[in-house]
């Protein structure tokens, strides 16, 4: 299995790193447009692999397309990161004629690959490649539900810890759909549980409620802290699905896909829960909300229409 990551800063070296140390790929092409970024992150990469014990090959290129040629899942990370006080749809400008660039060179090379995108606004971004593409909907998947379900787990344990329950992230399950965005992303409080337990039970509302938020600016908080956005989790994350995909695992994960009537909409590209194997998306899981969620998944969706509908603009 071939995998490229386009975009070798901190995100996309970090997809490359947590690849070469899954090992289920033969070979992962980084490649950037900086002379010489993508060579010296692989480089330093397979300097690992005797210690960490893998036998992928990582490979770095500058700007040469022809590189990528055959790769069965190419993740997109190409673009800036934004700044802090900056939201992600701040970046359309900048970023929809980078990601359009990016996708017409990639399919050149690798006309059957599956397109994972994680260039911000993420769920805009997704749409744009599906439209411009003209890819069958399984094949273009936006990576945001992954990211932003293992920042609730993480606000949840410590909830939960808070609560006096000794829990970790992998002891608790939570999922997050909507847009991969601060103010419309939807935590869904109502499914998420405690080795089974419903946090319902377990925590009061208000405990749930802040967990809800700091999940919302998780991305935010990052970045605030770090002067840039955040890459471990978001560079993990973009790993999960090529593993989920490369693997045929056929798991459950929230991923930003193209919906036509599922969840009652059409027409746009917004995180819901999908099955992930080799053919990319392979189902759109429907799943009840309450009405509570179900408002603000309305709102999400409205909001990442509002996107969309910047991107003509985005490209002139
Ligand atoms: C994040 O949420 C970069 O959008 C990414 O950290």
């Amino acid at each position: 299995m071939k995998v490229t990551v386009v975009g070798a800063g901190n995100v996309g070296a970090t997809v490359a790193n947590v690849l070469a140390t899954k090992g289920f790929a033969s070979e992962v092409v980084l490649i950037d447009i900086k002379e010489g970024l993508s060579e010296g992150k692989a480089m330093d990469i397979m300097q690992t692999a005797h210690m960490l014990n893998f036998d992928t090959t990582v490979k770095g290129v500058t700007n040469n397309y022809e590189a990528t040629a055959g790769s069965q899942v190419v993740v997109i990370t190409s673009g800036i990161p934004r700044k802090p006080g900056m939201s992600r749809e701040d970046l359309i400008g900048t970023n929809a004629k980078i990601v359009k660039s990016v996708v017409d060179q990639i399919l050149k090379y690798s006309p059957d690959a599956i397109l994972i995108i994680i260039s911000n606004p993420m769920d805009a971004m997704t749409y744009l490649t599906l439209k411009d593409s003209k890819l069958p909907r399984n094949r273009v998947i936006g990576q945001g539900g992954m990211l932003d379900s293992s920042r609730f787990r993480y606000y949840l344990a410590e909830a939960l810890q808070e609560a006096g329950y000794p829990a970790t992230p992998t002891d608790v399950d939570g999922m997050v759909v909507g847009g991969h965005s601060d103010k419309t992303m939807v935590p869904l409080a109502s499914i998420a549980t405690y080795r089974g337990i419903p946090v319902t039970q377990l925590l009061s509302k208000e405990a749930i409620d802040k967990a809800i938020e700091a999940t919302k600016v998780g991305g935010a908080t990052c970045t605030k802290l770090l002067g840039t956005s955040a890459w471990y989790a978001p560079g993990a994350a973009a790993a999960a699905l090529v593993e989920a995909i490369a693997l045929d695992a056929k798991k459950l994960i929230p991923c930003c896909v193209y919906l036509d009537g599922e969840y009652g909409e059409k027409d746009l590209c917004i995180g819901v829960p999908v099955i992930l194997g080799k053919d990319g998306m392979e189902k759109i899981v429907e799943i009840q909300f309450n009405d509570e969620e179900k408002a603000k998944f309305a709102e999400s969706v409205a909001a990442a229409r509002n996107t969309n509908s910047k991107i003509g603009d985005a490209l002139k």
